[in-house]
């Protein structure tokens, strides 16, 4: 039996908001080690659809479809093709709990996290199209490439710095492993007064580049407003800014919660807009300081949700 060691993140108010019904069926498009199918299938008599494109993903839903038989199914699939997934049925609810699992996190051959010292890989799939791996960037970008993706997806200060300094490395030696890529940014970053650890932005910005996360979310988005029933709730977690901010927009672009949205639009369109979605947190929900106590990796956590008109 596997262990189920990664925590879900606020899956009480995950749980709370979906509020699963009996003959419903429900798609946890973030499936990982499975924490939140777990949940809604004990809840209630109703069918969810686990979605991960990690295969390392499909041992825990085997575990679960043990259990749950017939009420649970898993795709191991990019969550950006929800659209075909669900193309003969509709479902009336869906979960995402994006970043990494535990079992990503903890790998010491994946190379997601700069405490193991692995080969520089980061991709979260393993399918024929995903070939680009953080070693193939970081030995074969060019600098200013490099400076674009740092500055883009990890909002990193010392972006320029740290290109450079991999540049110049990897005249001697191919960079392989993680310890290589962090001891190269931390003697660029030694400076820094901080608490995340000097490589965090760098590990984040490759990691989003290489699995193409930000357009991965928005695909998914959009989809949603395709295969869900009206009623069905919409729930995001997600863990750092660049992430929230396309929910954030997105729920609210489609609720035409910001009147100021529409100002730009002719007085006879912005009559005739029509919201798809209600929004049902105006604010992101954040996770308890007991929760954050508990399982750390829950500290940056924000939770969006909205409902489908
Ligand atoms: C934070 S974990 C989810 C953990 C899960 N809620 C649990 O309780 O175990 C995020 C998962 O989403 C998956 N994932 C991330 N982006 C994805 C995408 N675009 N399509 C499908 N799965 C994705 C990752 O492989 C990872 O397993």
């Amino acid at each position: 039996m596997t262990p189920h060691d990664h925590i879900p993140v606020m899956c009480d108010e995950v749980i709370k908001l979906l509020n699963p019904q009996k003959n419903k069926t429900y798609a946890d498009a973030t499936f990982g080690q499975g924490g939140y199918s777990r949940e809604i299938l004990s809840k209630t008599n109703c069918c969810v659809v686990g979605i991960d494109r990690d295969k390392e993903a499909i041992k825990y839903a085997e575990i679960i479809k043990k259990k749950f038989k017939s009420k649970f199914f898993f795709k191991n699939e990019r969550f950006s093709n929800i659209k075909n997934i669900f193309k003969n049925n509709k479902v009336d609810g869906i979960t995402f709990d994006l970043g990494m699992s535990n079992t990503q996190l903890s790998s010491k051959t994946r190379g997601f996290s700069f405490s193991n010292n692995g080969s520089l890989d980061m991709r979260m799939g393993m399918q024929k199209d995903d070939e680009l791996t953080a070693k193939k960037i970081i030995n074969g970008y060019s600098e200013k490439q490099l400076f674009y993706i740092f500055r883009k997806y990890g909002e990193e200060r010392n972006s320029q710095k740290i290109s450079k300094a991999i540049v110049s490395a990897r005249k001697n030696k191919t960079i392989t492993s993680t310890y290589e890529l962090s001891r190269i940014i931390s003697n660029v970053n030694k400076f820094r007064n901080q608490k995340k650890n000097p490589s965090t932005k760098i590990f984040q910005a490759l990691r989003i580049f290489i699995n193409e996360e930000l357009l991965e979310l928005e695909s998914a988005l959009k989809s949603c407003l395709k295969i869900l029933n009206k009623k069905s709730k919409i729930i995001v977690v997600s863990f750092h800014s660049l992430e929230d901010r396309i929910v954030k927009n997105f729920f609210r672009e489609n609720s035409g919660y910001s009147a100021n949205n529409y100002k730009h639009l002719p007085n006879l369109e912005r009559t005739s807009f029509k919201p798809f979605l209600k929004l049902i947190t105006k604010k992101a929900i954040k996770p308890s300081i007991e929760e954050i106590r508990q399982n750390p990796r829950a500290r940056s956590a924000k939770l969006r949700a909205a409902e489908v008109l």
